[in-house]
């Protein structure tokens, strides 16, 4: 498929790794121009030239990160055509009373506060060019919340509604503004040492990582699909609704979640 990516402009908010890795690999691939912010880009330059892909290194929490992202965009390739907000953390918490105020503020800053100032910071660029696309990566758990994840529900839940805001906002200035909300996604999120995949080993009896995410796909989620997802899978979607093959999309979440809500 063509998705007329070619020469656009992209920033892809914690691209270092995962899903947003993806991402960023997808649209060099069909063409596009990407700035990859992380707090680690190290991975981000094996993706292609320096007149493709700017790893940008940021911490995406703090209040100016993201509008320093955006910036680098405009200042290395000239425009902003495409903004995936896609940086999120996700603390597997025993319980909301484990949950401190401070617990709180660093998982909005990251998951949503981001989004909020990269699309301030974005929108008056894509305005200026005459028009953009913004995907926010959401979750599952913006719907359905999990008691493992109290906090990230929240933060995914206020990113579903601030897309549909600014969609209405900005649709006349042919900004569109949609999310994917992806299921479970083997990532490093789900890998890393002390990730959600041990704490489910501990949790479910499982004998090893791999042994817990099937349990957790088939006997928790209870996924019609059932393996968990890749970050290819949610790529596809995102690539989707950056390009103008998706030209009377907005205000819209797309599920790639294998199946896991079931509710029409
Ligand atoms: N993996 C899943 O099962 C799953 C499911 C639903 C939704 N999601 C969503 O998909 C998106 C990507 O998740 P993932 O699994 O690829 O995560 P990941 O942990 O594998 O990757 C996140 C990236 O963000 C970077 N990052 C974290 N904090 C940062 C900060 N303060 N500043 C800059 N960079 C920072 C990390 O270095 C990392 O490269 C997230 O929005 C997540 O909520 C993931």
């Amino acid at each position: 498929m063509d998705y007329g990516l070619t020469g656009k402009v992209a920033l892809v908010t914690g691209s270092g790794g995962g899903i947003g890795h993806a991402i960023a690999r997808m649209l060099v691939q069909e063409g596009a121009k990407v700035v990859g912010a992380d707090l680690d880009p190290s991975q981000l330059s094996a993706l292609g030239g320096e007149d493709q892909i700017l790893p940008f290194k940021v911490d995406l929490s703090e209040s100016t990160g993201p509008a320093a992202a955006v910036d680098a965009a405009v200042d290395t390739f000239g425009r902003l055509d495409i903004l995936v907000n896609n940086v999120a953390i996700a603390p597997a918490r025993d319980s909301f009373l484990d949950v401190s105020d401070e617990d709180w503020r660093h998982v909005m800053d990251v998951n949503f506060m981001s989004m909020v100032r990269a699309c301030r910071s974005a929108i008056p660029v894509m305005k200026s060019n005459g028009g953009g696309s913004i995907v926010s990566i959401a979750s599952d758990e913006g719907r359905q919340p999990d008691v493992f994840f109290a906090d990230y529900s929240v933060s995914k839940a206020a990113v579903l509604n601030l897309t549909k805001t600014l969609s209405i906002e900005f649709g006349p200035s042919k900004i569109r503004v949609n999310s994917v909300s992806p299921g479970p996604t083997r990532t490093p999120i789900w890998d890393r040492p002390g990730g959600f995949a041990d704490y489910l080993v501990e949790f479910l009896e499982a004998k090893d990582r791999d042994d817990a995410i099937d349990k957790f796909v088939r006997e928790v989620r209870r996924m019609p699909i059932q393996r968990i997802g890749l970050p290819e899978d949610v790529a596809h979607a995102v690539l989707f609704l950056a390009s103008d093959v998706s030209r009377q999309v907005t205000g819209s979440d797309y599920w790639v979640n294998g199946g896991t809500m079931i509710s029409i």
